[in-house]
């Protein structure tokens, strides 16, 4: 009885071992652990079935099959650990990092051109008190045009050849639109004082002009507002953006949306007035349009020009760009050439490096 029940003991106790060794996973751990020391596992039915071995051998028997339980649990266990270790070598494997290699470097980006030169202009004038203001892309034939004084067949149309959606719908031509929309959305509120700058469309592609580009509207409506207000504004803008010697000059000029307009020049701040290549030996560099805003403008913004006056000016930020950085080609803005475009600091200086 006694051999029998330690033969069954040790055979049971080898498969056990055996089984535990061969688990390849926790799931066959379990089965494995089941399988003997579970309810009716083999082990456990040894242990059972000792309450019909002889007395005198019982304790005996029973310390060797306690023996037997505790070592399959600690091979179970031993198992467990190893199969856990296993995988986590195995992880590190594939995520290995090969520190030897090359790092990647990360280049730091710099502003574009047109970008630095917005942010002056709005930092100037967000110093002068002037506030920013948007308006749509898409614009209606009314706000581009003929709120503007420039009726459907108006010779001033000639100069700016659009991209129509339809009759009445348009890529703007210019941000004069944004005057408009902005009266119209304040009105009869005073004074009125922005710069919108945004991109603008025209039907136009040589090396001074892209069919994409921007410009920077500036307003200003408000009781008592003459030309002198204007010419003021622009002295401060023009030696802020070129340098505290710069002059600027009045040219007499026509648009239908002011009255009377300029053409206003800088002294070229290449050489100070004296004539080279950059200014084609003028010494001045035109670099916007302006006026007094025309009383039907005013009107059709919602302000009454008995009671208000107002100027406005135009200005094209890749010429004030293509000024202060002496760049030749217009497409060079808008290529993406990163050999260009890292020449560009935000401290406004041209970078060269190796
Ligand atoms: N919108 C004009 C253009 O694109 C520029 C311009 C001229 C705007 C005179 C103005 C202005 O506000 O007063 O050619």
């Amino acid at each position: 009885m006694s051999d029998e029940i330690i033969t069954r003991l040790n055979s049971a106790r080898a498969a056990a071992l055996e089984a535990v060794g061969r688990a390849a996973g926790a799931s066959e751990l379990e089965e494995v652990r089941v399988r003997f020391l579970g309810r009716s596992g083999e082990i456990t039915q040894v242990l059972r079935g000792l309450g019909q071995a002889p007395a005198d051998i019982r304790p005996e028997l029973g310390r060797r099959a306690n023996e037997v339980r505790v070592e399959v649990e600690s091979a179970l266990a031993e198992q467990a650990a190893r199969l856990r270790e296993a995988e986590l070598e195995l992880r590190l494997l594939a995520e290995r990092v090969d520190i030897t290699l090359p790092g990647t470097v990360a280049l730091p980006g710099t502003l574009h051109p047109l970008s630095l030169i917005l942010l002056e202009i709005e930092r100037i004038f967000t110093a002068m008190g002037f506030e920013m203001a948007e308006g749509p892309e898409i614009e209606t034939d009314w706000h581009n045009f003929q709120a503007l004084n420039i009726p459907r067949d108006h010779p001033a149309r000639d100069m700016q050849a659009s991209f129509y959606f339809t009759d009445d719908v348009l890529l703007r031509t210019q941000t004069s639109p944004v005057q408009i929309r902005y009266m119209l959305a304040h009105a009869p509120n005073l004074p009125v004082k922005i710069i919108a700058p945004g991109r603008v469309y025209r039907r136009d592609d040589d090396a001074t002009h892209s069919p994409v580009f921007h410009q920077v509207e500036m307003l200003v409506v408000d009781r008592g507002i003459t030309m002198g207000d204007l010419k003021g504004v622009l002295g401060v803008f023009a030696r802020e953006m070129f340098g505290r010697q710069t002059r600027v000059r009045f040219r007499p000029s026509y648009f239908p949306f002011t009255e009377p307009s300029a053409e206003v020049d800088v002294s070229c701040a290449m050489c100070g007035g004296v004539g080279c290549r950059v200014c084609k030996g003028s010494g001045w560099l035109e670099i916007l349009g302006a006026g007094m805003v025309h009383p039907q403008v005013l009107r059709n913004g919602g302000y009454d020009p008995e009671i208000v006056s107002g100027f406005a000016f135009g200005l094209g930020i890749e010429r004030v760009a293509m000024l202060r950085y002496g760049i030749g080609d217009i497409r060079l803005l808008f290529g993406g050439d990163i050999r260009f475009l890292r020449q560009f600091h935000p401290t406004g200086e041209g970078r060269v490096e190796a």
